[in-house]
């Protein structure tokens, strides 16, 4: 599985820390047991069903937002330098896992994404953290998922969580059509 998962999403290698990659993968593939995905399913699945006939997937959205988060850092060190740190392998966590928690949000039904029962009681930044905090992945990258959408325009976002929700939404709008 963890080989398919890499396949799917090579910016796992990214991750410097190896603790963290490997909790950071065991999430997805938690994620895809108790949703039902396959790495064969998944490429089929939209990243949202707010955009009608979406034309991405979920995996290509999640690459996506994880290079887009990878770039911006880029920039930030090659024009502000110290002056604008940002944590390479938090950033690079929290983009990989900020939608985990729709793979229970979503489910296929007659070869369609639908929303599951599941994900009519909880959106995915809250099932994202329960399936990430039961891997042990640490509070820093809890809290990008918690706060890269809506709900996170309560809290008082980390530096990476701005990144990531600014690069979500980036994706997000531009696919939507403004
Ligand atoms: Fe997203």
């Amino acid at each position: 599985m963890s080989q398919d998962l890499l396949k799917l999403l090579p910016e796992f290698n990214l991750i410097e820390d190896s603790d963290l990659r490997q909790k950071c993968i065991k999430t997805w593939e938690e994620g895809m047991r108790q949703g039902g995905w396959s790495a064969a399913n998944l490429t089929r699945m939209p990243f949202t069903l707010l955009i009608p006939d979406c034309p991405a997937s979920f995996v290509e959205h999640t690459r996506a937002v994880t290079l887009t988060c990878v770039r911006i850092a880029d920039v930030f060190e090659q024009i502000y330098g110290d002056r604008n740190p940002v944590n390479r392998d938090c950033l690079v966590a929290g983009a990989l896992i900020h939608d985990v928690g729709k793979l229970l949000e979503y489910t296929t039904e007659d070869g369609k994404t639908v929303k599951s029962e599941f994900g009519t009681k909880l959106r995915h930044p809250f099932s994202g953290v329960a399936l990430a905090a039961q891997q042990g992945v640490p509070p820093d990258v809890l809290h990008m998922i918690a706060a890269h959408a809506k709900e996170g325009d309560l809290v008082q976002r980390s530096r990476e969580a701005i990144i990531l929700h600014h690069a979500d939404f980036t994706s997000f709008e531009t696919l939507k059509g403004g």
